[in-house]
């Protein structure tokens, strides 16, 4: 976990001196109770508001160094980046009287860096909600089941072995590709995320159908964590969640989603869409309407390609019947 600033979020915050760098993660049933060590300052901070959420420190001790503490808070499904309110006092007075200062900053989660510590039956830790805010009692030893640990270095997260390495499976299905442009939903102008979305389609012939599969790359500098783009709908169909495939290279996050058609005939129209993105810095989390334009041409060399593997029959038997070949 890293503080980065609000007003420029390539610049890393005050903040993460006050932070233990490795946050407690207790997941259960899509909930992340979030535990943040604070190694000094604790009692310079009145509460934050982390999120849409509202919490006060735990306060461990008093000294030295405006002691230390611990924040509770709870995440459904939580972004790589948390905008952060603090509320502090700070003994910058005369006499070291106590000025109230308001503060802002990003949390930054390395969601894909954090380590399974233990695989029990996830408990349900004790959260009481209170005026609005969350009061998670500190895992105890019996209680802190799932305890994944999030870590981050202050170089952004380089990629890592977590996934096993998958062998991409050779194309059975005719495969080919079409460019588009993405359109804003109520002009002929390209929208915004036209500069995100990779412009290049991939088509595969699924039985009578085809899927049309979409991908949106953005940088890692952008601090949009992994999830800033998830779709809403597409060709007038809801997206189930669990189709779309959020993934990263080492510079960029990368998330694709796919539709079908009955026939290439459909993309002669402009498809209609809506996606959901979030910038936490300018507090924009909003649906958009999109509409994507796609080029009628086939690209000469995918055209072929797409040609051989379709001409490719696999018989019963199994056997690839190559019908050049033949
Ligand atoms: C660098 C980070 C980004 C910033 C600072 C940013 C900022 C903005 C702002 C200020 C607006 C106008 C909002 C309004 O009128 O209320 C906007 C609109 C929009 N943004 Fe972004 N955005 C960012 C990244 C993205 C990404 C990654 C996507 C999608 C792939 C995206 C898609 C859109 C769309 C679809 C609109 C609606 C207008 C249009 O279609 O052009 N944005 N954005």
């Amino acid at each position: 976990m890293k503080l980065w600033q609000k007003a420029d979020p390539t610049q890393s915050s005050v903040a993460n001196q006050f932070f233990d760098p490795t946050a407690s993660v207790n997941v259960s049933q899509g909930n992340y109770f979030i535990t943040l060590k604070l190694v000094k300052g604790v009692t310079f901070i009145n509460s934050m508001t982390i999120g849409d959420q509202t919490v006060s420190p735990t306060v461990y001790s008093k000294e030295p160094d405006g002691g230390s503490g611990m924040i509770a808070f709870t995440q459904a499904n939580p972004d790589e980046v948390l905008p952060v309110d603090f509320s502090l006092q700070v003994p910058l007075g005369p006499n070291d009287a106590l000025i109230p200062m308001n503060q802002w900053a990003l949390f930054d989660f390395s969601w894909s860096q954090a380590t399974k510590i233990s695989n029990n039956t996830p408990v349900t830790p004790n959260v009481t909600p209170n005026n609005g805010q969350v009061v998670v009692t500190p895992p105890s030893q019996t209680s802190a089941a799932t305890t994944p640990t999030s870590t981050s270095s202050s170089t952004p997260a380089k990629p890592v072995a977590v996934s096993a390495k998958v062998t991409p499976k050779k194309a059975k299905v005719p495969t080919t590709t079409r460019t588009y442009v993405v359109l804003k939903g109520s002009s002929n102008s390209k929208s915004m995320a036209n500069k995100y979305y990779t412009r290049k389609a991939t088509i595969q012939k699924v039985n009578k159908h085809y899927n049309v599969q979409l991908k949106v790359s953005y940088n890692k500098s952008l601090k949009l964590g992994s999830k800033a783009v998830r779709p809403v709908t597409i060709n007038n169909r809801k997206v189930k969640a669990s189709t779309v495939k959020f993934g990263q290279t080492s510079k960029t996050y990368t998330m694709t989603y796919s539709f079908n058609v009955a026939s290439f005939k459909t993309l002669k129209h402009l498809i209609k869409g809506s996606i959901h993105v979030t910038v936490p810095y300018m507090k924009i989390s909003q649906t958009f309407p999109i509409r994507f334009k796609f080029s009628q041409k086939a690209p000469a060399k995918a055209h072929k390609a797409a040609k051989i593997i379709a001409s490719n029959q696999q018989t019963t038997d199994g056997r690839v019947i190559n019908a050049i070949g033949q």
